[in-house]
C-alpha cells in the first residue's frame, strides 16, 4: 500500500498482508482445536457470584494488559498457575493469539507431548527424526507451554527442560506457561494429610527442578487463578 505523508510517497505492509501472515502463523502455531477459538472476549465472568467474578475479572486483566503492552512489559513473560479446569490454557492461549494478531511468531506446546516428542527424537529405533522439534521450542519468538511439570521427573526431564528454559532466559526469550502443580513460592499449602500421616505434595520446583524453577520465577510474572469449581464440569 502507498502512503502520501508530507510530499512524500512510501510503501507500508497494508493491514490484509499483515492479518494473513498472522492467520498463516497461527495455523502452525501448533494451538490444538479445543483452544483455537480461545480469546478474551470470550473468557466468561460468573455472573452470580461477586466476590468470584471480581477475582477472575482482576486476572482477566492482568493477563489482557500483558498481551496489550507487550514486549513493553517488566516480565517478558508469564506464568498461570492454578487448579484444574479454571481456564488458565485458555487465557495462555488468548494471550498468544493476540501476540499472534500482533505480527509475533508464537508457537504452542503441552509440556509432556514436547518432552516425549524431544526424546523420540533422540531414539535411533524410533525412526522418527524429530530434532526440529526441540530447537524450534529454543528459537521461538513466544513459547506457549502448556501443563509445566506433569511429567515423571528423571535427570533426562531435568536437564531437558532446565536447557530449554535457561536458553529462553539467556535470550530473553518469552515464555508463556501454565501450571496447576502448587508451589511454596505462590503462596501455596505445601502439606497434605491423608491416612497414612503428613506429607510434602509434590510441587512445581520438583516437578520441574530447582534451576529451570528459579529462571522461571526471573523471566515470568505470576498470575494466581482464583480458586473455583472446574469450568468443565460445568458448574458456573
Ligand atoms: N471463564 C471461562 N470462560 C469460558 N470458557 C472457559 C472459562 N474457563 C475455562 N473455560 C473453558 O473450559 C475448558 C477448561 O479450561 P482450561 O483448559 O483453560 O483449564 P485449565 O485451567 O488449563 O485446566 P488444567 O489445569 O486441567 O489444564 C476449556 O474448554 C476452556 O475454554
Ligand atoms: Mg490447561
Amino acid at each position: 500500500m502507498y502512503q502520501e505523508r508530507d510530499g512524500l510517497t512510501s510503501a507500508s505492509k497494508c493491514d490484509c498482508l499483515k492479518e494473513g501472515r498472522a492467520a498463516e502463523v497461527e495455523s502452525s502455531s501448533g494451538i490444538p482445536p479445543l483452544y483455537r477459538q480461545s480469546s478474551f472476549e470470550n473468557f466468561n465472568l460468573p455472573k452470580d457470584n461477586p466476590i468470584a467474578n471480581r477475582a477472575l475479572a482482576s486476572v482477566l486483566l492482568t493477563v489482557r494488559s500483558y498481551a496489550r503492552d507487550f514486549p513493553n512489559t517488566d516480565k517478558r513473560g508469564i506464568l498461570l498457575v492454578g487448579d484444574p479446569g479454571t481456564g488458565k490454557t485458555h487465557l495462555a492461549v488468548a494471550a498468544l493469539r493476540s501476540l499472534i494478531a500482533k505480527g509475533f511468531e508464537g508457537l504452542f506446546f503441552d509440556y509432556k507431548t514436547l518432552l516425549d516428542r524431544i526424546r523420540t527424537s533422540y531414539d535411533p529405533t524410533s525412526g522418527q527424526p524429530d530434532k526440529e522439534v526441540y530447537r524450534s521450542v529454543l528459537d521461538a519468538e513466544v513459547l506457549l507451554l502448556d501443563d509445566l511439570g506433569a511429567h515423571r521427573i528423571s535427570d533426562w526431564v531435568e536437564d531437558t527442560v532446565t536447557s530449554i528454559i535457561t536458553h529462553r532466559c539467556n535470550q530473553q526469550k518469552p515464555l508463556i506457561a501454565t501450571t496447576n502443580l502448587p508451589d511454596a513460592d505462590f503462596g501455596s499449602n505445601m502439606i497434605e494429610k491423608s491416612a497414612i500421616g503428613v506429607q510434602t505434595k509434590r510441587g512445581l520446583s520438583e516437578a520441574i527442578g530447582s534451576r529451570a524453577h528459579s529462571r522461571l520465577f526471573e523471566m515470568c510474572r505470576v498470575v494466581r487463578m482464583p480458586q473455583a469449581p472446574d469450568y468443565r464440569k460445568g458448574i458456573r
